[in-house]
């Protein structure tokens, strides 16, 4: 007989997605960037000399240029270096959360639905979790009953702002507010989708005062790195300090660091990216409005769709047309509906063309 891994892990689930053979389709099933990284990054990646490859990942002036790249778009306070997490991805991160902080039989509180990687991260863990469902009709955030059970403490409290699949987004004030109230609570924030529409807290946090929040980024959406893999999560030196240790010392490949350093320099790409994903966002709006689709567009760089015909056939008349998205059948309050990321005008224009012949 083979042996036993922990119990949490025999009884879990891996966390899989259909990410195989998406390569000369039109990915509107990731929220990626369907454009790619910035000129610039692809310059700085030819030009690393092939005898790096032989040397571990050097990381030094990386959490700098965060620091650089944040501030330029306002902070509440100064930040330093200490107060920057460098992980492979902000899966990476998230995992590094839960290993240092959610311990067997504690609980985690979060949304529904909400990011798909929360649960299985809570769950090798040993971890309880709460997770509330947004407002229907409108998704809205169940604010009062979340307050309502930070009351019980739980160890970590997981909001996606805006929240991935369903756009909602919660004013940065009221997350300062739960943060305030639950100081044993590790509140974590994912950001990864607030530069396309949403609300970030950096501009008004204060680690200081609550050293308990905790940011996350990621330059897979916005500047197009999500095969190079980086993220960073930003909080108070201790936080970031007791995610680091464990952490793998060379977790972040040298690519990534040379892509990361490179696309932090080149801001203006990725600031008319995204302007160029909310005048796409616009137009299929315009579209879907005019045809009377039944949709839900708010935070992020996706909406959701629901389709006359069932969801599943749509989707594959999508994929025969090389179009793919992302059914969410069977996902709470929003099954029967299709996610659809937004890329630019022109492919946003492709998909609509397909959409209305299909299926
Ligand atoms: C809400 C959210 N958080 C985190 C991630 C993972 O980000 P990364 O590619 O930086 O690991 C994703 C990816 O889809 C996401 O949607």
């Amino acid at each position: 007989m083979e042996p036993q891994a922990r119990p949490e892990v025999e009884g879990l689930q891996a966390y899989s997605a259909p990410l195989e053979g998406r390569r000369g389709l039109l990915r509107l099933d990731f929220n990626e960037n369907t454009v790619g990284p910035s000129p610039q990054v692809v310059e700085a990646i030819r030009a690393i000399p092939p005898d790096q490859y032989a040397v571990y990942p050097e990381y030094d002036g990386l959490r700098e240029a965060v620091v650089a790249n944040l501030a330029a778009s306002g902070l509440g306070q100064p930040l330093t270096p200490e107060q920057i997490g460098l992980f492979n991805g902000v899966d990476a991160a998230l995992h590094a959360i839960f290993h240092a902080y959610g311990d067997r039989g504690d609980t985690l509180l979060t949304t529904s639905p909400t990011f798909g990687y929360y649960t299985p991260c809570a769950q090798m863990q040993g971890m309880a979790i709460e997770a509330i469902p947004y407002r229907l009709p409108d998704f809205g955030f169940p604010l009062e009953e979340l307050r309502a059970a930070l009351q019980g403490c739980p160890r970590i409290l997981l909001i996606c702002n805006p929240n991935n699949p369903t756009g909602t987004r919660l004013a940065p004030e009221l997350i300062l507010d739960l943060a305030a109230s639950a100081p044993g609570t590790l509140v974590v924030v994912d950001e990864l989708y607030e530069a396309f529409t949403g609300d970030s807290l950096l501009p008004s946090a204060d680690f200081a005062a609550t050293p308990n929040l905790l940011v996350l980024r990621s330059l897979a959406k916005t500047a197009g790195l999500a095969g190079l893999r980086i993220g960073f999560a930003i909080g108070a030196a201790p936080v970031i300090d007791r995610i680091g240790r464990v952490t793998g010392p060379y977790d972040i490949n040298s690519f990534a660091v040379t892509a990361a350093h490179a696309a932090l320099a080149d801001q203006a790409y990725v600031d008319s990216y995204v302007a160029e994903v909310l005048r796409a966002r616009t137009w299929l709006v315009q579209q879907l409005q005019a045809a009377g689709v039944r949709h839900h567009a708010a935070g992020g760089n996706y909406l959701l769709i629901w389709p006359e015909h069932p969801v599943e056939e749509v989707e594959q008349r999508l994929g025969q047309a090389g179009i793919l998205v992302r059914s969410m059948a069977a996902k709470p309050l929003i099954d029967g509906s299709l996610r659809v990321s937004i890329g630019t005008t022109e492919q946003m224009q492709r998909f609509w063309t397909a959409y209305l012949q299909a299926p």
